[in-house]
């Protein structure tokens, strides 16, 4: 396909593969063909202009790949033979089947990615949200190439607001409230402590209990992680997402000393105020604040420690933050840090952020109405809208409605943050995510249960002709081509929106296919037959990598 393209090109440009490949175009009009070479690039070392060089390509070109190779203006325009095109697209997916489109190119290297990060007896926010849906489909879609992938929940689990929790809950806990719902009974105590100074000496002498290793303080800050976890297990539940460790800020309490004494040995520690910071002035950076004066260490500190832990445990070639765009400057600082410290690895850390999700409104979204919008409410709410949805549609057990209701929520919402860049703010619009129609998850689940509900009145047939190929199927047949491309994109610019806007218009396609060709009993019907089980492979693998459940029938 485009390699026939670029390799016919090859021998008569002195453009490299990389080049052609990059410079190839994908016409929006078919009537200019499948490829288009824009001869522009070879003005200036032929002397001559585009209009007459691809003129001259033209009759030169080798053509017999083709169908037809034309000159138009300033491009040369490839239109492929159909029927190579459809065997050989269909043959590769049918047999590579949900390998379709991975391949080896990370080589086994490693990446770690931070992703989710909540913090704990504060509610999981909307941005862990984001950070746990692309940070998973940045991790499924590294591991699909070929990379070695380590997915680390690093929890805020540290601080000096387990001082405030944990003197409030000495004063007015309730075993029974925090039980019952400990993510609401510790925001209480938190806001009731926070309401006066009266209680930050104390505040602070119980922080410090519990850094020093105080028996009582560091059981009671053990339940709040744990209960915590608890609520926070349930979404990891519903979004089906899995960690390879759960660790958090905790974990570098006793190690950051070694850190601290390194930065201060290299000389770039210095004193201000009586607190500890890296001066990054010079960088444009601001100071980066390590230990402030009463000795407490801070966010920066324990990123700092926690980089060097990883990189001494895994020797990473990369690790990803997917993190808020908020948090810019302190990825900059830390990273600035590490690499000021000769830790060389540094160059290999990058900050993925995302932007913030904003209501129908367009304002912040993390509260509702001035009350804090709780993770576990939104998903109860999309559930429920989605069981409204099929009970419109259909009589079912209660069961299945619970199963695809399920699934349709999630592909609901993860769908409806994927489809846009990451770093863009996006708006979160629950009732337009979870329709059936429109740029939505739910309308991909749909025409790959249409597909699946073909595929189950008759099986597509192991061997098979493949005829003259119409528009509409050689349309869905280069979008199939087409999900290899997305894939390496998608990584390459850890993007993975491409692949969200890959599958639906891959989706939009099999729909418009679908509707002016008839499958079952027609004469082509063994040849549609497998391009519905091909459609519905690459629909499989694409959602894959998004994260989002499959159901096979809506
Ligand atoms: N817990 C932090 C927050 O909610 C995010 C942590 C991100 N990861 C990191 N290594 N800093 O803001």
């Amino acid at each position: 396909m485009k390699e026939q393209v670029i390799s016919s090109l090859k021998k008569i440009t002195n453009l490299s593969e990389c080049d052609l490949d990059r410079i190839l175009e994908i016409p929006k009009d078919k009537n200019l063909g499948d490829f288009a070479f824009p001869c522009f690039f070879l003005a200036k070392t032929m002397k001559k202009n585009p209009v007459q060089i691809a003129q001259e390509l033209s009759n030169t070109i080798d053509k017999k790949n083709f169908e037809k190779v034309e000159a138009k203006g300033a491009y040369l325009n490839f239109f492929l033979k159909k029927a190579n095109l459809a065997k050989e697209v269909l043959t590769k997916v049918l047999k590579e089947k949900s390998k379709f489109g991975s391949s080896n190119l990370g080589n086994g290297k490693k990446i770690v990615i931070d992703l989710s990060a909540p913090n704990i007896a504060k509610p999981f926010g909307i941005g862990h949200l984001r950070s746990t849906i692309i940070g998973n489909s940045i991790a499924e879609t590294a591991k699909f190439i070929g990379f070695k992938v380590i997915k680390i929940n690093y929890l805020g689990d540290w601080g000096t607001q387990f001082g405030k929790l944990i003197l409030g809950y000495k004063k007015w806990g309730n075993e029974k409230e925090l039980k019952k719902n400990p993510i609401l009974h510790l925001q209480e105590l938190y806001v009731r402590v926070n309401k006066s100074e009266e209680f930050e000496e104390e505040s602070r002498e119980e922080f410090k209990k519990l850094e020093e290793g105080d028996k009582e303080n560091l059981k009671l800050w053990k339940k709040f992680r744990e209960l915590s976890l608890v609520e926070f297990n349930r979404i990891y539940d519903i979004l089906n997402v899995k960690f390879d460790i759960t660790s958090g800020e905790s974990e570098y309490n006793h190690k950051m000393d070694t850190v601290i004494k390194m930065l201060k040995e290299k000389r770039l520690l210095k004193e201000s105020d009586g607190a500890q910071v890296v001066d990054l002035d010079k960088y444009n950076l601001g100071v980066c604040l390590l230990k402030k004066s009463d000795g407490a260490t801070l966010y920066a500190t324990r990123d700092i420690t926690a980089a060097i832990d990883r990189y001494n445990r895994f020797k990473f070639d990369q690790m990803i933050y997917e993190v808020g765009a908020e948090q810019k400057l302190h990825f900059k600082q830390f990273f600035k840090v590490l690499e000021l410290s000769g830790h060389s690895w540094a160059k290999e850390c990058v900050h993925v952020s995302h932007g913030l999700y904003l209501d129908s409104d367009g304002k912040k979204f993390s509260t509702r109405k001035g009350k804090t919008v709780y993770m576990s409410d939104i998903l109860d709410e999309t559930i429920n809208l989605a069981k409204k949805e099929i009970e419109k549609r259909e009589k079912i057990s209660k069961t299945e409605i619970d199963k695809r209701a399920k699934a349709i929520a999630l592909s609901a919402i993860v769908y409806g943050d994927l489809k846009n860049y990451r770093e863009n703010d996006a708006i979160f619009d629950i009732d337009r995510f979870i329709s059936f129609e429109g740029n939505t998850g739910p309308y991909i689940l749909y025409a790959y249960a249409r597909a699946n509900s073909i595929l189950a009145k008759k099986k597509a047939p192991i061997k098979f002709e493949i005829p003259e190929l119409d528009e509409a199927t050689k349309q869905l047949v280069l979008r199939l081509n087409e999900f290899p491309e997305s894939v390496l994109k998608a990584y390459n610019l850890l993007a993975p929106n491409i692949i969200a806007n890959y599958v639906h218009s891959l989706s939009q396609q099999f729909n418009e296919w679908y509707h002016s060709s008839q499958v079952i009993g027609s004469v082509q019907e063994s040849f549609r037959l497998n391009v519905v089980k091909s459609t519905v492979q690459v629909i499989e693998n694409a959602l894959k990598l998004l994260g989002i459940p499959l159901i096979k029938r809506m």
